[in-house]
């Protein structure tokens, strides 16, 4: 790849750290441009990683000249607006999952993506992980024979603040959407759609899910068992089973993480794979290399499967009876 890629940044918190740092792992990667909804964050955060411009406004950054892509990185409430004000101006998108807050708004992002032909991606890192490329490596070798169910969880204690991220609705809050999609989106990758859902969840005071578990059952009989929790910390781990063994994939298993291969009759096999960074650089090499080759989707996190992720989000809502006030 020759040409060195300028990313812009919206929204200036934690994640917006971690992938700033992968960035400058990547040779042909530069941190161009940020822009927070105050000036001197943004130029504290430009200082620190040496991006040219910095602006006091989410809309500001739009007309930043020689930008190449712009990561999303506020919370999911504001992922729709976000990405389509760069959208519509034609700047290429990796949005932070969940790419959305529901199916309704994410079509509303698709249809403009194609219709400007420009790039969207959902920031879904754990598809481009080594532990997750390896295990997709066994079962298309057919390793583990038809792979028949999957059981995922990823919980946290989380310090409960009704006015913070993780529990206020204004905010998108609630497990499912924060972490829950990560098992969500690990049943979609391998098992595709289900023919039934069973979900139910225990609301915080807020009325956000702080836990909530799902069954997807198949029209082929394949079965996936997830959960997630913010009321305790978990082991975070993922199973993938099939008819001639299991893939574990430990914790926490959506980000770099160690895997063994637990065939049947066999002794387990233990991988530890190498990984760079933070493990966002990953995605980052994706969206520059679909922009390279002309894309405007990738072909393993298009938009297609975040449609389906979204659409099975909702589904588990609705069991579950997650609202948000926005939706009302
Ligand atoms: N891929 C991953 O591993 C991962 C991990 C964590 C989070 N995430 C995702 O990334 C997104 C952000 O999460 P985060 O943990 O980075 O959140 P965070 O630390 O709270 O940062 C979010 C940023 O959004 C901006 N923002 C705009 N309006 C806001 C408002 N009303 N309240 C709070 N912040 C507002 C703020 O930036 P400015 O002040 O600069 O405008 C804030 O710093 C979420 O959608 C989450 O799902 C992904």
């Amino acid at each position: 790849m020759q040409k060195t890629y300028n990313w812009g940044i919206i929204g200036l918190g934690k994640i917006a750290h971690a992938f700033a740092e992968d960035l400058q792992l990547l040779p042909n990667a530069r941190l161009h441009a940020v822009a927070s909804r105050s000036t001197d964050k943004a130029q504290a955060f430009a200082k620190k990683f040496n991006a040219t411009h910095a602006y006091g406004s989410y809309a500001d950054l739009l007309d930043c000249p020689d930008l190449d892509a712009v990561y999303i990185a506020t919370p999911h409430v504001l992922h729709q607006a976000n990405a389509l004000m760069c959208l519509e101006k034609g700047i290429a998108v990796l949005c932070e999952k969940p790419i959305a807050m529901n199916s309704a708004q994410l079509q509303r992002m698709v249809a403009t993506a194609r219709a400007q032909q420009t790039f969207l991606m959902e920031a879904l890192w754990t598809r481009f992980l080594p532990n997750l490329l390896q295990s997709l490596h066994w079962i298309e070798e057919a390793t583990l024979g038809e792979v028949f169910s999957v059981k995922a969880d990823f919980g946290f204690k989380a310090k409960f603040d009704p006015e913070g991220r993780l529990f206020n609705p204004e905010l998108g809050g609630g497990a499912l959407l924060d972490i829950g999609i990560y098992p969500a989106f690990l049943a979609t990758l391998l098992l595709g759609e289900p023919d039934e859902v069973v979900a139910f969840a225990k609301l915080a005071s807020t009325g956000v899910d702080e836990e909530c578990s799902a069954l997807l059952r198949y029209a082929n009989g394949h079965l996936a068992n997830l959960h997630c929790t913010f009321r305790s910390t978990t082991k975070t781990e993922a199973f993938i089973y099939g008819e001639k063994g299991t893939i574990h994939i430990h914790t926490r298993w959506h980000e770099p993480s160690t895997l063994s291969l637990l065939l049947h009759d066999q002794r387990p096999q233990f991988f530890e794979l190498e990984h760079k960074g933070n493990g966002y650089l990953y995605e980052a090499m994706e969206v520059m290399q679909c922009l390279e080759a002309g894309k405007t989707e990738s072909d393993w996190w298009s938009l297609d499967h975040s449609l389906k992720l979204m659409k099975l989000l909702d589904t588990i809502r609705d069991k579950a009876q997650i609202k948000y006030p926005m939706e009302a």
